[in-house]
């Protein structure tokens, strides 16, 4: 459906032009000082300056045309040339009638849908998912539900790294405690066990204990990046043990994306375009557009507008080896093979910015995709301690996903306990749990999505869980409270679904809420078109407090008027629908009671 400040716009620009003035004149927007009026333009001043008249004339002029206009409770011109607007309730109403009736609440699919691969997650196999994979995650997975909803074909790829150092140093250290296994027996050439070696803790235990190792030990050290290198090229054995440790991490890796209710379409990684990778370099080389270089393979990627200098993309080592922009690369040729994406999105942390750089332009220059191909990198910002640092644990170490979700669970697991003293309720542990890990995600969600993603921001689980504030406990206590005021509806004997039709505001509070519904389409549409879930997160914040003031404004279940506690029933329901469609897109949910 059309946008309200279209709308408001079209019929502005329309008396600029019957006045004789340019319509370009009309765009309004929502206003800045909402004690004032709801729209403003403010065209008056910059045509003044074209038309060498005064601003406020104009303005005067335009708003004469307009001031008899049915969807205008109150227009006028203000000094020195503002237009303000209010908008009528009975206009609002019909609009937000349609809202509540239409798919997707009003908000207009793509006309033109691209195919769009998100590579987020990022996940290296055999290492412990931390925290700085959680950025990618959450916020990739936003990012993939808001351009699907506007009916893009999208393509989520956890894009593994799955052929670095930790498997080498993995195999290494395997070999030194286990060195009986036929893996480690070169003469062996039967089939090796299906049975994994190791079991996932032994796994989670094993890496960072030979990462440790290979710190202080050279000799280690180096065994296992030339383990690695083997692998990488297909050794029998290694090859072996690679699989056991993909198999076994892969199942844990699922387990904690399901945790974070973070699906992927693809589970692919660095592992599967190894294939492409000769041919793309001979292919490069043979077309001049990379060459060698003390016996490396590298191309040029400096352009001329470039303010600082970008130094050539390395591919292939002297030694033969591929690099991490090999395998980017190699991907984004399987990629096109497979799905001709129109768009790419990666998500990284933002100090990965020349890596991707590197890649783009490689792949611009060697034709691996259309010209007009969108590649675009949205690098994210640090999670800090409260000391303003990259966050730890308590021991100062690399805090590891589970550990954090456990934490965050916990805390929201007390927060719902009091919670539930305070009001009387009778709580079983498992419901209480079942509660505190939805409240949990939200809280983690929302306090990384509400931060602009390239900034730092500081995890503070205290605020994060807090039911008050611009938090994610406090979004959902509103779509809780809601469908408690419709159960008390319920049962009174009445049916919530008879209650469909919005009538006009009568109080100041309803028409704010309203006029917050209304704004959703401009919402999600800016959030979709800069990619940016925080635009999200301030709408529902705002939508939860006008919400607020309605309900303490306001006696729903008491009031005798049929039709009037009907309509605001409906209203409290597309105010559910719309925050329950926005925490969709922000990819968590919502518990019936909290
Ligand atoms: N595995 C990488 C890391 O942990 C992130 C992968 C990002 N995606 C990509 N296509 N390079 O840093």
């Amino acid at each position: 459906m059309k946008k309200i400040l279209g709308i408001i716009t079209d019929k502005v620009a329309q008396a600029f032009i019957s006045c004789g003035y340019e319509g370009k004149y009309g765009q309004t927007g929502i206003s800045n000082r909402p004690d004032l009026c709801e729209y403003q333009c403010n065209g008056a001043m910059a045509a003044a300056k074209a038309y060498k008249k005064a601003p406020i004339k104009i303005a005067e002029e335009v708003v004469g045309k307009l001031a008899t206009d049915s969807i205008f409770e109150e227009i006028t011109s203000v000094m020195p040339g503002f237009i303000n607007i209010k908008i009528s309730t009975e206009f609002l109403a019909e609009r937000i009638n349609q809202m509540a009736e239409e798919d997707k609440l009003g908000c207009e699919m793509e006309k033109e849908p691209d195919t769009i691969i998100i590579d987020y997650g990022g996940a290296n196999v055999a290492k412990p998912l931390h925290v700085g994979h959680l950025r990618s995650a959450v916020i990739g997975e936003s990012i993939k539900r808001i351009m699907k909803f506007f009916g893009n074909h999208v393509i989520g790829d956890v894009h593994l790294g799955d052929l670095g150092l930790q498997m080498g140093l993995v195999i290494e250290e395997l070999r030194d405690r286990k060195p009986d296994l036929p893996y480690f027996d070169e003469g062996f050439t039967g089939e090796y066990p299906k049975e994994a070696p190791f079991t996932i803790s032994e796994l989670d235990e094993i890496y960072p204990a030979a990462s440790a190792r290979a710190k202080e030990d050279e000799e280690f050290n180096e065994r296992a990046h030339n383990t690695t290198f083997q692998m990488q090229k297909g050794n029998r054995a290694y090859h072996a043990i690679w699989e056991h440790i993909m198999n076994v991490s892969k199942i844990d890796l699922k387990r904690n994306y399901d945790n974070l209710n973070v699906e992927f379409d693809l589970w692919k990684g660095e592992s599967d375009v190894q294939p492409y990778i000769p041919d793309m370099v001979q292919g490069l080389l043979d077309r001049g557009i990379a060459y060698k270089s003390q016996g490396a393979v590298v191309v040029d990627v400096a352009m001329e507008q470039d303010n600082k200098e970008l130094p050539p993309c390395l591919i292939q080592k002297s030694d033969g080896a591929a690099l991490y922009a090999t395998s980017d690369l190699a991907t984004i040729v399987e990629r096109e093979k497979l799905y001709q994406p129109d768009r790419y999105i990666y998500l990284a942390d933002k100090r990965q910015d020349l890596h991707f750089t590197q890649v783009f332009r490689v792949a611009k220059k060697a034709g691996f995709v259309k010209e007009n191909c969108d590649l675009k990198f949205l690098g994210f910002g640090t999670m800090n301690g409260k000391d303003g640092k990259p966050f730890k644990t308590r021991a100062g170490g690399v805090m590891r996903l589970e550990y954090l979700l456990k934490e965050i669970n916990e805390a929201a697991y007390q927060k719902i306990v009091e919670n539930q003293k305070a009001n009387g309720e009778e709580l079983s542990e498992e419901e209480a749990r079942g509660r505190a890990a939805i409240v949990g995600l939200a809280a983690l969600k929302y306090g990384d999505l509400s931060n602009q993603s390239a900034k730092d921001y500081i995890f503070d689980i205290e605020r994060f869980v807090s039911f008050e504030g611009n938090t994610g406990p406090y979004i959902l206590y509103v779509i809780v409270r809601i469908k408690s005021i419709l159960a008390k509806y319920a049962e009174t004997g009445k049916n919530e679904a008879e209650a469909t039709k919005i009538c006009p505001a009568v109080k100041d509070s309803e028409k704010a809420l309203m006029l917050t519904l209304i704004h959703l389409q401009e919402v999600l549409e800016m959030a979709y078109k800069e990619i940016a879930p925080y635009k999200i997160c301030q709408y529902i914040y705002e939508l939860a407090n006008v919400f607020n003031s309605f309900y303490h404004d306001t006696k729903i279940i008491s009031e005798e008027n049929e039709m009037q506690q009907k309509s605001w029933i409906a209203l409290l329901k597309l105010t559910k629908k719309t925050l329950e469609a926005c925490i969709e897109l922000l990819g968590f949910q919502a518990p019936d009671r909290m």
